[in-house]
């Protein structure tokens, strides 16, 4: 089995190399010569710093900890590093509520660490994206402590406020409060404020020029530490109408029709342009990432389109906002997504590819399976996709493994803010809990933010402490300790599929086209530049499936595979077994 991993590799490489000097031009504006990127070839990592790795034994992780595991992340073949923030915080979002933000958070260090943490990321050639989160800051800011303590401090205006003898204030919707109200009476002004997330995580109001100023002060700040980029965070609510038209009623209760309406406030894109020509064009090495980006493929090219001047990528939500999983919304839904994306992005402007994150569960829990039989296979399968799709490929720390939600039972056991204030909510209306709790078994984004799971030992060797969040008992035999030895694993599988990304610019740049898009069980597309052209097929379900490219496979050459041995029998190559991923040479 070992040889047969070994040759497999070595066919793969050679049929790369000799294929790279065909000489059929296949136009595709979105390509090397036209505009090419470091970011745009970039596999980006993101951690999550509270559970990746703990160096002192508080339990939660920190960013010695971090540098102890900066070989493992070199090893890994990625380029960029987007660490989820790490400024000072009260963590009632986990950071994203910052109090300060020239300043890092105790229980993860010191700003000397920090300094040591990018350097030997920048030894390795890792760069570092920082998470910028400046729709709102903490309550416990400065900022926020002087503007509440009266109407007439110079600081009142850095947020939104609305005087409560102008009666109440028209509705608001909040994600993270318990009564899902955005305002928030202050009995010491008399006033209401404005929070889009909890009510610990005020807005900024970028109304004020003066906001604005001291937030571009601050990204220059980090800028000049050398830091490599900034993923705005929620970035598309900054820009609001304080005139505060009343919310619509049919949308209110529905998140992603919410999104919609406060994701296009009036002065947004001009904002992005200051930001741009402020900062950002001073730094032209450095890359950009809207999180959310508008509600349709046109309105996530505004943030893009590199005529514009504002941001570099976009990271829309469509295709993780679908649904629960991926049985219950469906492959052929899902493929729409990402085609209707590519079409609006084919020529100019450029998007992320993602499957998870700290908000969402597990990549393998909604669109893989993660039943012992296929979770290893479908991790590999998925994996495949993202680093076949043209786009930014954004990947979540521990998903290299195969992690999968460890589904809480109890609320108890739940830390995030999210979850609890609507569990909270809930029970205030006395509505049906352990419905509720079922549910976020599958959905919560908990489920992502377990510790990293290094071995088998105790806490999975994240700490020698107590844990923040419980780890997943699947630790003992799913670990990357067990994963580094055994060629066949599911990191080493990553480790491959990004060396095959990394060596092969169609990958990057090449032109998308979706085949046999009503297929319910197979993603099935191919990838073309410079005369190269590749088929990537996808087996989604747990069955075997067949697939329609529309030419003849007989000739073609299997380049990558995720199973250890090719299927014999498959002589058209059009038969998957589950959850296999194929990338084929076409010519
Ligand atoms: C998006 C972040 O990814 C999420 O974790 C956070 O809770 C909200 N924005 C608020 O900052």
């Amino acid at each position: 089995m070992k040889n047969n991993f070994i040759k497999t590799t070595l066919i793969i490489t050679l049929l790369l190399s000799v294929n790279m000097s065909k000489s059929q031009v296949v136009v595709a504006k979105n390509s090397p010569e036209m505009d090419k990127k470091w970011w745009k070839e970039a596999v980006i990592y993101q951690i999550y710093p509270r559970s990746f790795k703990d160096s002192n034994g508080d339990g939660i992780g920190d960013l010695k900890g971090i540098i102890s595991k900066l070989d493992y992340l070199k090893s890994l073949g990625i380029d960029a590093i987007w660490l989820s923030p790490i400024y000072e915080s009260p963590n009632d979002d986990n950071g994203y509520d910052i109090s300060d933000y020239r300043d890092i958070m105790k229980d993860f260090g010191t700003m000397q660490d920090f300094d040591l943490m990018l350097k030997g990321m920048h030894e390795r050639g890792i760069k570092l994206i920082m998470d910028l989160v400046v729709n709102h800051s903490s309550d416990e800011h400065e900022w926020f402590k002087q503007a509440r303590s009266s109407r007439d401090n110079k600081f009142r205006n850095y947020y939104y406020w609305w005087p409560a003898e102008k009666g109440t204030p028209p509705y608001r919707w909040s994600w993270f409060d318990v009564n899902s109200n955005a305002w928030k009476y202050d009995a010491q002004t008399d006033s209401y404020y404005l929070h889009y997330f909890s009510a610990k995580q005020p807005d900024l109001n970028w109304n004020n020029p003066e906001v604005r100023t001291e937030i571009y002060d601050m990204m220059k700040y980090w800028l000049d530490k050398g830091i490599d980029g900034f993923r705005l965070d929620a970035f598309q609510f900054a820009s609001k109408d304080p005139s505060f038209p009343e919310l619509p009623k049919e949308i209110v209760g529905h998140p992603v029709e919410i999104i919609k309406f406060y994701g296009n406030g009036p002065h947004l894109h001009d904002y992005l342009q200051e930001m741009n020509r402020e900062v950002l064009s001073k730094y032209p090495n450095v890359m950009t990432v809207a999180e959310g980006a508008g509600d349709s493929p046109k309105a996530a090219m505004k943030f893009v389109d590199p005529e514009r001047k504002e941001l570099n990528i976009a990271y829309h939500f469509e295709s993780v906002d679908i649904g629960k999983h991926i049985n219950d919304f469906g492959l052929v839904n899902y493929k729409e997504i990402f085609s209707r994306y590519d079409q609006e992005f084919k020529d100019k402007g450029w998007l992320s590819i993602f499957m998870a994150n700290h908000d969402q569960p597990r990549m393998v829990s909604k669109f893989g399976n993660d039943t012992p039989e296929f979770r290893e296979l479908s991790s590999k399968m998925l994996t495949t996709f993202v680093m076949t799709m043209r786009g930014t490929t954004f990947y979540y720390n521990g998903d290299e493994l195969g992690m999968s939600n460890i589904r809480f039972d109890n609320i108890d056991d739940y830390n995030d803010v999210d979850t609890r204030n609507a569990y909270f909510g809930l029970k205030q209306k006395g509505g049906d809990l352990a419905a509720f709790l079922e549910d976020k078994k599958q959905t919560s984004r908990e489920n992502s933010r377990t510790p990293i799971q290094w071995n088998a030992g105790e806490n999975a060797g994240f700490t020698t402490g107590k844990p923040w969040l419980k780890v997943n008992e699947n630790h003992r035999f799913l670990n990357a300790e067990v994963q580094e030895n055994d060629p066949n694993s599911v990191l080493n599988y990553f480790r491959k599929i990004v060396k095959l990304r990394k060596e092969n610019p169609v990958l990057v740049y090449g032109k998308y086209t979706l085949l046999d898009k009503d297929n319910p069980n197979v993603y099935c597309y191919t990838r073309e530049l410079d005369g190269k052209k590749l088929l990537i097929a996808l087996n989604f379900s747990e069955n075997n499936a067949t697939y329609e490219p529309g030419f003849s496979l007989e000739k073609a050459k299997i380049n990558s595979n995720n199973y250890s041995e090719l299927f014999v029998d498959n002589k058209n190559n059009t038969i998957l077994r589950p959850y296999e991923a194929m990338i084929i040479e076409i010519n």
